[in-house]
């Protein structure tokens, strides 16, 4: 390029941020039941009743967020007509917040003016929730407290307090209707049977999506996104089957498309199946270049003996005949190796990051049961993703021809 002058290429994207996170679509679709079960339990306040509080459970990407500010949206419109209800919404995310505590400092503050803010230290636990109360009074009427992402607060006091703030009178003039909402499915049951009989007294579970759910959400954003005939007939279909495939998460599906869609900018008129494909490796690489380098140190030892098992052929293998190439490979760094059960406890965590693949096997009264594992993984990629660790503990023999350090590619 001789002028770095700046070219639009706009001719596939109408509008590219239609497919980013922050992006919220003016429709759901392919969440019909779940609505309409949401839509109950919302119901009493439309008409002036209490409030019931509502739980929602589902893993990430099911549309749980997007389905609250939807319903939370239309029922604030539809509210607005009746002279008799006065209904306010806050809505927190409580990703980063991790007590009762800073949940409770997080709400005054949403509440207060920007020039009378708490601080997130200082304060009686009892003090923090009695300015609570004192805002949500002053707010009045009906007012919807929902905590997204419920399931990072370690202590459950704010969800026993804010359902029974009004009966154990510390709330005159609000009715509060609280709304849980958690990707972790074990969340529920870690609850005491106190704070599950409160806040759970409705509840609403999202699935996962199928293959043709992801469809309708994707064939909407496509309106949006790309222009007429931007996509191949196929691309759609394809990144839903993937979508489905993998978690039935539609952020994953939505970063599919995009990443397929920036692919084929770069030179193509079309986005076709091809880029579809090659995003969802490139995705994949990156999903796992990123799990590994987040692994602690021997986690990411005892991926490297098993890498190094692989290349000699001699998976699916045992932890037992992990074991020792472990050992080695401590040995070479000079740590310590952890015990037998907190190296199958790593490898159960690996299987879970999808770079191993674990099977039990069962023989029965002679054998017992064992896992035997193996690589999920292209072994060149995941000899790329132990770079690191393989410079510091050293280049086993077995993974030469998939090593290529730096020395010796510049040699
Ligand atoms: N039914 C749907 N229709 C349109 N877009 C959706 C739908 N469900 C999810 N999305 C989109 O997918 C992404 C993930 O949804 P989100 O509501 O954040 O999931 P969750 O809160 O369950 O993790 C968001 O970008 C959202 O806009
Ligand atoms: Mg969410």
């Amino acid at each position: 390029m001789s002028s770095f002058s700046f070219d639009r290429d706009n001719s596939l994207y109408k509008n590219r941020d239609a497919l980013l996170e922050e992006y919220t679509p003016n429709n759901l679709v392919g969440r019909d039941d779940e609505l309409e079960e949401y839509h109950a339990a919302l119901q009493p306040i439309i008409n002036g009743e209490a409030p019931s509080n509502i739980f929602l459970y589902g893993k990430s990407g099911v549309g749980k967020t997007a389905a609250t500010r939807f319903l939370l949206n239309r029922l604030q419109e539809d509210a607005a007509k009746y002279d008799d209800i006065s209904l306010s919404v806050i809505e927190i995310n409580c990703d980063g917040l991790n007590s009762s505590y800073q949940v409770a400092v997080r709400l005054v503050n949403t509440l207060r003016d920007p020039a009378d803010q708490i601080s997130n230290t200082g304060y009686p636990q009892a003090q923090v929730y009695s300015f609570l109360w004192d805002e949500l009074d002053k707010v009045g009427g009906t007012v919807i407290v929902v905590l997204d992402e419920v399931d990072h607060i370690n202590d459950n006091s704010i969800l026993y307090q804010i359902p029974r703030a009004r009966s154990n009178g510390y709330l005159e003039h609000a009715k509060i209707g609280l709304i849980g909402i958690s990707n972790d499915l074990s969340y529920r049951d870690s609850l005491s049977a106190k704070v599950r009989s409160s806040l759970c007294e409705k509840e609403v579970s999202f699935p996962p999506y199928d293959a043709n759910e992801l469809q309708k959400v994707l064939s909407q954003r496509e309106e949006v996104a790309f222009h007429d005939g931007a996509l191949a007939e196929d691309v759609i279909p394809l990144c839903a089957a993937y979508g489905a495939q993998d978690a039935g998460d539609a952020r994953q599906a939505l970063d599919l498309l995009l990443e397929a869609g920036d692919l084929a900018r770069k030179d193509a008129e079309q986005v076709t199946d091809e880029h579809v494909q090659e995003a969802r490796q490139k995705l994949e690489r990156d999903r796992i270049m990123e799990g590994v380098a987040d692994l602690t140190q021997h986690a990411r030892l005892i991926l490297y003996a098993l890498t190094s098992l692989e290349a000699e052929g001699a998976t699916p293998a045992r932890s037992r005949d992990i074991r020792p190439r472990y050992e080695q490979l401590c040995k070479h760094i000079g740590t310590e190796a952890l015990t037998s059960r907190r190296m199958r406890d790593h490898l159960a965590d690996l299987a879970m990051l999808g770079v191993i693949s674990s099977t039990e096997k069962n023989e029965g009264m002679s054998g017992g049961k064992y896992r035997k594992h193996s690589l999920k993984q292209d072994l060149q990629l995941v000899v790329s993703a132990l770079e690191e660790t393989i410079e510091l503990a050293g280049v086993h023999d077995s993974i030469r021809p998939y090593y290529q350090s730096d020395a010796e590619e510049s040699a």
